[in-house]
């Protein structure tokens, strides 16, 4: 399964031609802040309203949870969350200010991903070793089993033939 969020619609083509590469269903987690569509981020504009929200460590919701994967108060599994979960999850983010955009982070803080192997990929317009780092500490802090993550140049997008085979190489 493949669960994503973008804000610019280029993480989106990474996450759709991955699906289409692992035949693999693919799920648009959104917020409320989408669009501009909040009074709050009409104020400020969206991506500057972004950009600070991810400067400060605000958390914005994703307001459709998956089913399997809504909050929970407790933290305990059930029988029946065990058993739907997938074992492996790729989850698509863009970077905000050196670090997985605050929408991912509220997704993958809270669900639970106990025994699901999580890999993270995630674009930037200028991708670095850090945001390696920063998406990995963030696989860290959650209880699941951390796969890889990878970071791309977000322009990568525009070149759907040459992105397939960067991303058939990076599921081998
Ligand atoms: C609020 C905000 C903050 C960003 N911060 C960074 C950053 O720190 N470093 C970087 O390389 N790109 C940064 N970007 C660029 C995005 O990571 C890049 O364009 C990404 O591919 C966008 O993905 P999307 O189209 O799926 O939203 C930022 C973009 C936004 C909107």
């Amino acid at each position: 399964m493949i669960y994503y969020y973008s804000a610019t619609k280029k993480t989106q083509v990474y996450a759709e031609v991955l699906a289409q590469i692992l035949d693999s269903p693919i799920y648009v987690l959104e917020t409320n802040w989408d669009n501009g569509q909040s009074s709050k981020f009409k104020q400020f504009g969206f991506f500057v309203g972004c950009a600070f929200y991810a400067l400060v460590g605000k958390t914005i919701p994703v307001k459709n949870m998956p089913k399997i994967y809504e909050p929970h108060e407790s933290k305990e599994i059930t029988k029946e969350t065990q058993k739907n979960q997938e074992s492996e999850i790729y989850v698509c983010a863009p970077i905000w200010a050196n670090a997985p955009a605050p929408p991912i982070e509220y997704f993958l803080k809270n669900a639970i991903f106990k025994n699901v192997k999580v890999h993270l990929l995630l674009t930037a317009s200028a991708p670095n070793e850090k945001m390696r780092t920063k998406g990995q500490k963030l696989l860290s802090t959650i209880d699941c089993i951390p796969g890889n993550v990878f970071v791309f140049a977000g322009s990568g997008a525009h070149d759907i033939e040459l992105l397939k085979e960067q991303l058939k190489e990076m599921v081998q």
